[in-house]
């Protein structure tokens, strides 16, 4: 059994800002209240006309993490991609990142875990290198939001949450066992899938049905039931974060760095206070680019990693929660 470690890795944001002021201007919101409830004061979203996506975003991001790995794009044996906004019904982002950075024939996996999507994405890379199977495998996470947003009045509950990025990393086969991803854990919960949730264009409910029906059908938009959503947040967020420290005997002291999915800050600082963590062993961004789904765990660790935050031997904690419900934790010695 080999142990799997982060190479490399980057994030790559699209450039066009937008503000709380800015959607002030096109629903009925103000920045008062973005920012009370969810710490957000802007996010990045693809400009309209552009032909930027999840998979060019997520290449971007990934020719990153390849160059800092050391490595060639040869040198990767296998593509695991996750996002809840495919360019395409089928066939996913993987093969598209195949294509795009003119790689050799690998295989390429889509991940559809929504929030929890990079933690899947990485439990599932560490799973091919544990056993032997591949040595180097390219993790991205990409979420291309604004366009498929209710950018109305009627939307804001959810619009002004989400943002646009990518991020991606290059995890490595390592003969030290005590380095790298120390243990993983996946959960969901099914039942809660209509909590938050993008109901159509579904094979139950096609795309000339939705042109067939009246205005009141906006099953194409993202719904979400925050209240309950932010109720089972905290909940599972506690128990995953705890289960990896049970399994490596581990004390919440001992994290050097806890990286949440940034989903609400209020949800990070409800767990940071619960856990009794300081501020320097929390990382959150969510006030620059919002939730940005899959992409949200990679991009605060990216960015916290150039920041020099990370370090040889450092303890690194990612948890996780989402749709589906779907929910995990990677704990990781650097
Ligand atoms: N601007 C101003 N007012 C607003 C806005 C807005 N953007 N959005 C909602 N409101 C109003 C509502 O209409 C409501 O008004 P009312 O009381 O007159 O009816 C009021 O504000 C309160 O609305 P709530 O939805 O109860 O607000 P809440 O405090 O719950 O915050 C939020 C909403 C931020 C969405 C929160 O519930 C949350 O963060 N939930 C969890 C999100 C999460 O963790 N998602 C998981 C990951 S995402 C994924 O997997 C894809």
């Amino acid at each position: 059994m080999y142990n799997a470690k982060i190479t490399g890795l980057g994030f790559y944001v699209p450039d066009n800002i937008v503000s709380n002021d800015d959607l002030a201007k096109i629903m009925d919101t103000d920045d008062a209240w973005i920012q009370e409830r969810t710490g957000i004061k802007q996010r990045h979203w693809i400009k309209d006309g552009s032909d930027e996506t999840s998979a060019s975003m997520g290449a971007k991001a990934a020719k990153i993490a390849i160059e800092r790995a050391g490595l060639s794009k040869d040198e990767i044996d296998f593509i695991v991609f996750a996002t809840l906004s495919p360019d395409f019904y089928f066939p996913g982002c993987g093969v598209q990142i195949q294509d795009m950075l003119d790689m050799q024939t690998v295989g390429a996996l889509d991940v559809r875990n929504q929030c929890s999507g990079f933690v899947y994405a990485l439990s599932t890379a560490d799973q091919f290198i544990k056993t032997g199977m591949y040595k180097n495998i390219l993790v991205i996470g990409s979420e291309y939001h604004s366009n498929g947003l209710d950018k109305t009045t009627r939307g804001r509950g959810v619009s002004v949450i989400f943002g646009d990025g990518a991020g991606a990393c290059v995890l490595s086969r390592t003969e030290d066992n005590q380095k790298g991803i120390l243990s993983s854990h996946l959960h969901s919960q099914g039942k809660y899938a209509d909590k938050l949730i993008v109901e159509s264009p579904s094979i139950k409910h096609w795309v000339p049905e939705i042109l067939e029906s009246d205005e009141e059908d906006i099953s194409y938009f993202p719904y979400m039931d925050g209240t309950f959503v932010f109720k089972n947040a905290v909940v599972r967020f506690s128990e995953v974060m705890m289960e990896a420290l049970t399994t490596n005997n581990i004390a919440s002291t001992d994290i050097d760095l806890f990286i949440p999915h940034q989903a609400n800050l209020r949800i990070s600082q409800f767990i940071q206070h619960k856990f009794k963590l300081k501020d320097e062993q929390v990382y959150n961004n969510i006030m620059n680019y919002g939730n940005t789904t899959a992409a949200s765990i990679i991009i605060a660790l990216s960015e916290a990693w150039e920041k020099g935050m990370v370090k040889e031997n450092d303890i690194v904690l990612l948890a996780a929660f989402g749709s589906g419900f779907t929910w995990g934790s990677v704990l990781i010695r650097w």
